[in-house]
């Protein structure tokens, strides 16, 4: 449903230097999917969609929705003759319009012509998607924060596009709102089939929305995926360390100890580690563990792989868990543990960091 290849757009910024805001991109979204753009801040995340909207002309590459191109060499459609709809962060609707009357505003404009009535039902269409039937003499500013989203989720809906485009829409909310709108947002995504492409930086988010996610760093996809995979099998210490936390500590690749595993050598001594990528023995590697896979135990658990002494440095009580940060010879690391867990600062303890979870990637440089 959306197609871009090789996108590219480049900004002279304030010292006239040029800056990649995108650098050749390209990846696909299928027709009733959700996909996310995922990365921080300046990675190039708005400049792509405003690209695919028709907002911003790129420098290079194609991009196709519904089976149009709308941008190649020399072939730019307008904004408003693409099939798309698209909420930008700030909302950018009108206060003191009524929300019919925000609603109304892409028919109005548009270079086609609608008849009152028509109007009318198509405005009451989009406002009842978004429950939002029974408030349309209302002004805007009347409305609540999560309201004010879902108004400019109808006004987005109202021309009835082929594809969603939303960039961090859910970013002005407070945390509970946004919660709460990450469930609607997908439910409404869900119920209408409409192919989506959401832009955040929010992890959370990302990860409990998205078919698919791909990662941005600098104007590039740097790994696409599901969810899971995102989060379990990060490709490089980029993506491991931008998605969620994880403890890291570097060591060298000693051999291998069967399918997709490998002895390193650490300062911790060595650890049976899963291999993510191509990687030869001698190699330099970085070994990630996430805090939650992490095992504490009293006594040193007889007959296991990778276990550690330490000592308890901190625990700290996090509601959903217990945030319990162990101190070894020559790192720190942090786990999330279970309330039930009885250990003390100071205490000493045996440290299960499970084959599985401790996955080497290539080290940097
Ligand atoms: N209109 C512009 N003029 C100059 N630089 C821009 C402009 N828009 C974006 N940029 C630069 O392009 C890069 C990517 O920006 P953007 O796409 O807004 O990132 P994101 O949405 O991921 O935060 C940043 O370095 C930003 O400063
Ligand atoms: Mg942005």
């Amino acid at each position: 449903m959306i197609e871009i290849r090789s996108l590219a757009k480049t900004f002279s910024d304030r010292r006239g230097e040029q800056v990649a805001a995108v650098n050749k991109v390209s990846f696909q979204v299928e027709e009733g999917r959700f996909y996310t753009l995922l990365g921080p801040s300046g990675c190039g995340k708005t400049t792509t969609l405003r690209c695919i909207a028709g907002l911003e002309k790129p420098d290079e590459g194609e991009i196709e929705v519904a089976g149009e191109i709308v941008f190649s060499r020399g072939n730019f459609v307008p904004a408003y003759r693409r099939p798309i709809g698209m909420v930008f962060q700030s909302y950018a609707i009108w206060p003191h319009l009524t929300v019919f009357e925000n609603v109304a505003f892409p028919l109005r404009v548009g270079k086609q012509r609608f008849s009152s009535a028509e109007v009318k039902s198509k405005v009451e269409k989009a406002l009842e998607q978004v429950e939002l039937g029974s408030v349309g003499d209302r002004m805007a500013i009347q409305l609540s924060g999560g309201q004010q989203q879902r108004l400019a989720l109808a006004r987005a809906l109202v021309r009835e596009p082929k594809v969603l485009l939303l960039d961090e829409p859910l970013s002005n909310l407070d945390a509970k709102l946004r919660e709460r709108m990450r469930v609607e947002l997908r439910e409404l995504q869900r119920r209408l089939r409409i192919t989506t492409l959401y832009v955040t930086h929010d992890q959370i988010g990302a990860l409990s929305m998205s078919n698919v996610i791909a990662i941005m760093n600098r104007g590039e996809i740097v790994q696409e995926g599901s969810p899971r995979e995102i989060y379990l099998q990060p490709h490089s210490e980029f993506v491991a360390q931008f998605i969620g936390s994880t403890n890291q500590f570097s060591g060298k690749l000693r051999a291998f100890a069967g399918e997709g595993c490998a002895c390193v050598e650490t300062p911790m001594g060595e650890l049976l580690c899963t291999l993510s990528g191509e990687l030869a023995p001698g190699s330099d590697v970085v070994i990630m563990v996430r805090p939650e896979n992490i095992i504490l135990h009293e006594a040193r658990p007889p007959e296991t792989a990778n276990v550690v002494e330490g000592k308890v440095a901190t625990v700290m009580f996090l509601g959903q868990y217990l945030d319990c940060t162990i101190e070894l010879d020559t790192d720190l690391l942090q786990t999330h543990q279970r309330h039930s867990l009885r250990l003390r600062r100071g205490d000493r303890v045996w440290v299960e960091l499970p084959p599985n979870d401790c996955l080497a990637l290539k080290a940097k440089g």
